[in-house]
């Protein structure tokens, strides 16, 4: 908790009505999506400009105060809950557009704009901002930067890191860096602006960003294919991958396809169940392309790795078919569920997820395991949905000895403990499966040049 005094100095920092310490204001800016950790912080503050977020920071060193960056709280990993008394500086009141350079094709955007805001303003202007996931109407780019954000479309566009051109930061020391300038090409030393991304608020705050946009992609199909084996969805995503230029190559388990339909009231989307499902979605200017991708399903299901196969006849199709895989985060929402959220090199997925399977079949008898995620990515959702007869500690400490089997296997196969979530609050044990002792210790020293008093999102991520 913080003193009067610290409250009252706030108070003089930013104007008084952008500090809120009224109980639903705490509870709904002082956590994200995650339920596992009670929030509890001392205020929360909306600045409106960089001066105002430097002189925030300059606060909370003279007070000894922690600051917790808050988006759109979309983060899966706890790395925006604010548990121990900080202040929650929210970016909202900062979603400002500006500076839209048409030759470059880039655009500056303050933290607090809205994802879909993005990609509207690009739309309008014959472009494309093409990171997007189903929180795109939620989340905020500046939440985004600092998680390096992934979503559905990684396999074509790659993640946020490769849509920023420029930085601003204020530091955990109060200092206000412009990183890569919006730059093209900037051979002229570090490039702090990748230390930044990806780095959940633990080195400064992300600002201000210059945003890279691109053409829009031609028209696309949308297929959704039924699969009998988990190991045989690699094969379809290598033949595809040669035969179609895909946007997009994922996949979910029936049964989370059976919590979609009964969250939301939609069909199955073959006339059989099968066990798994791929949903890809390719380019299709025109019929060849078309024609390919459908000679590309035939000899899947020739070759036995896909059983049946439905493809989109129009946008609402699309749209209808991309809502059974988008729509399983929230339809388990309700279950509070237990979430992995790892990678394996693409070529190492087909072993592993036999590998994992037998795990999970063996020490989760009990409990309902949802597979899903960004497979052509190597990205794996493994879910575990509490039963509503336990207790939130006790399933999470339940899931949490699964995972010592689950983060051996992963780290045998040399791959990483959050693929795109983050580490947050709730990861933060398991970062040595994919970071060695050395570069932890790097790390720390990295938060410690940038933050020396810690009080930038202290015991996230380190
Ligand atoms: C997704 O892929 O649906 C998101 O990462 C959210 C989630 O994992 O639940
Ligand atoms: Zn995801």
């Amino acid at each position: 908790m913080i003193s009067s005094q610290a409250l009252a100095a706030l108070r003089r920092t930013l104007a008084e009505e952008r500090v809120l310490t009224d109980a639903a204001s705490l509870l709904h800016y002082g956590r994200d999506w995650t339920r596992y950790i009670e929030p509890s912080p001392a205020a929360i503050v909306f600045p409106l400009d960089v001066d105002e977020v430097r002189a925030l920071v300059q606060w909370a060193r003279a007070c000894g105060v922690a600051l917790v960056p808050s988006g759109g709280r979309t983060g899966l990993s706890a790395g925006a809950v604010a548990s121990r008394g900080e202040v929650v500086v929210s970016f909202e009141r900062m979603n400002a557009i500006r500076d839209f350079d048409p030759l470059s094709r880039t655009v500056r955007c303050q933290a607090g704009v809205v994802t879909g805001a993005l990609q509207t303003f690009a739309e309008e202007r014959g472009l494309y901002y093409p990171v997007d996931f189903a929180s795109s109407g939620a989340s905020q780019i500046g939440g985004n930067i600092a998680t390096n954000a992934g979503g559905i479309r990684v396999v074509r566009y790659g993640m946020t890191r490769d849509w920023v051109a420029g930085l601003t930061v204020v530091t955990g020391t109060g200092e206000v860096l412009e990183l890569n300038l919006g730059l093209n090409k900037n051979n002229s030393g570090y490039d702090l602006r990748h230390l930044f991304i990806g780095s959940e608020g633990t080195l400064g705050f992300v600002v201000e960003a210059v945003m890279k946009l691109t053409s829009p992609p031609p028209p696309t199909r949308v297929m959704v294919l039924g699969v009998r084996q988990l190991g045989d969805i690699m094969a379809v995503f290598g033949h595809f991958a040669g035969e179609a230029r895909l946007q997009a190559f994922e996949f979910f388990s029936d049964q989370a396809l059976a919590q979609v339909m009964a969250a939301q009231g939609v069909g199955a989307p073959l006339d059989e169940r099968w066990p798994y499902y791929v949903l890809l979605e390719f380019e299709a200017a025109g019929d060849a392309e078309e024609a390919r991708a459908l000679a590309a399903f035939a000899h899947c299901v020739e070759q036995g790795w896909a059983s049946d196969g439905v493809m989109s006849q129009s946008l609402a199709q699309a749209r209808a078919l991309w809502r059974l895989r988008e729509g399983i985060s929230e339809a388990i929402t309700p279950r509070t569920p237990y979430k992995n959220d790892i990678a394996v090199m693409i070529s190492q997925v087909p072993d592993f997820v036999v590998r994992l399977d037998a795990i999970l079949s063996r020490d989760y008898p009990d409990f309902e395991v949802l597979w899903y995620g960004h497979i052509g990515d190597g990205n794996l959702h493994i879910n575990v949905l509490k039963p509503q007869d336990w207790a939130l500690p006790a399933f999470k400490s339940a899931c949490e000895q699964v995972n010592r089997q689950v983060f051996e296997l992963v780290r045998a196969f040399r791959g990483s403990m959050s693929a795109e979530h983050g580490v947050g609050m709730l990861k933060r044990d398991y970062l040595n499966v994919t970071r060695s002792e050395a570069e932890i210790a790097l790390m720390r020293g990295v938060k410690s040049v940038f933050d020396p008093d810690g009080v930038m999102n202290p015991g996230k991520l380190l």
